[in-house]
Order: structure tokens, then C-alpha cells, then sequence
């Protein structure tokens, strides 16, 4: 038996103030898409900025149904209208919020299991790492490097081919 341990460094900023212009301006815009949040049921909105290699910046926002197993999370709205709107386009930085009405605590917001499984493959694809900030209501941001660090033992197409064919 052996035992493997993993670890991971995150950065924590007490204040938006201490990211550059660039990386508050995403998330101001994560939290304007806010708006666009479609969550009748549980009321819990999520909004998403992406900001493209050619600086355009991408909104995403979940968008439920009264089927409740249709909900779309924002994270994977924003990601495949990326893809739709600029194919193969690497994605620089991307920014999520939520907020939940009858609470204002929220720190931040990590992306469900299926989101972070689907930004996974989107930086296997694209062929690099996505930088992520988390923000919630309290000033707090945090920050990862890539979705991996918060997917150890990710699924992905390595395991679908036979390496030899
Ligand atoms: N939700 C997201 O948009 N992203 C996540 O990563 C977690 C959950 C949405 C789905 C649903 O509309 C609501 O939040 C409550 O789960």
C-alpha cells in the first residue's frame, strides 16, 4: 500500500482592489450577467464572464427549468457560447459569481462537479489552462490556476483511445 497525497496552493485576496484592472473589470462583469440568471426555483444565481484571448468577453448565467434535471449552470452556458461564438478560441481569464437572494454571506462560489469536469476538457482542447476567480458577496476573491486543482484524478479522452492505434 502506498498513500498519495495531494495539495494545492490558492491564492486568497482580502479585496477586488488588489487585482489588476483587467481581472476586477471581468468580475464587475460577472456580476452585471447576474441579471441574466434565469433561477425561479432555487433562486440561486450564478453568472459567468469569460474573457476571450481577443479580449471580447463572454457572458453565462444558469438558466433552470421546470424539469429541475435541465438546469444549465452558468459556467457551462458561458463556455459553450464561447465555443460557438469564437471556435477554438483560448479563453485568458474567466470570472463567477452568485448570489443567493435571502442571504448576503456568500464568500466564494466554487463550480459544481459537472462544470468543472466540462472547463476541463475545454482547456484540453484549447490547449491551455484557465485561470478562475471565485467572488460571492464578501470582498473575498479566490483564485485558481486551472480547473485541475480543484479536479485531482479529472476523466478525460487520454482513457477513450487505444494509445497504440
Ligand atoms: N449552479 C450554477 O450555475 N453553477 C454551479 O457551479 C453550481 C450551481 C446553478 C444551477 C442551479 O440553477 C442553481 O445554481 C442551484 O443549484
Amino acid at each position: 500500500m502506498k498513500k498519495l497525497i495531494v495539495s494545492e496552493e490558492f491564492k486568497i485576496y482580502q479585496n477586488v482592489n488588489e487585482l489588476k484592472d483587467f481581472e476586477q473589470q471581468l468580475i464587475a462583469k460577472a456580476i452585471s450577467f447576474l441579471d441574466l440568471s434565469y433561477a425561479p426555483y432555487s433562486n440561486f444565481h450564478v453568472a459567468t464572464a469569460l474573457l476571450m484571448e481577443n479580449g471580447e468577453i463572454i457572458s453565462g448565467a444558469n438558466q433552470e427549468n421546470a424539469s429541475y434535471p435541465l438546469c444549465l449552470c452558468a459556467e457551462r452556458v458561458a463556455l459553450h457560447h464561447a465555443a460557438m461564438r469564437f471556435p477554438k478560441m483560448k479563453i485568458t481569464l474567466m470570472a463567477i459569481t452568485a448570489k443567493n437572494p435571502i442571504r448576503n454571506d456568500l464568500g466564494p462560489i466554487p463550480p459544481c462537479g459537472a462544470c468543472r469536469q466540462v472547463i476541463s476538457e475545454y482547456e484540453n482542447i484549447l490547449g491551455s489552462d484557465i485561470r478562475i476567480f471565485l467572488k460571492g458577496d464578501l470582498d473575498e476573491v479566490m483564485e485558481l490556476k486551472s480547473v485541475k486543482q480543484i479536479l485531482p484524478f479529472g476523466f478525460d479522452s487520454d482513457y477513450l483511445f487505444n494509445p497504440s492505434a
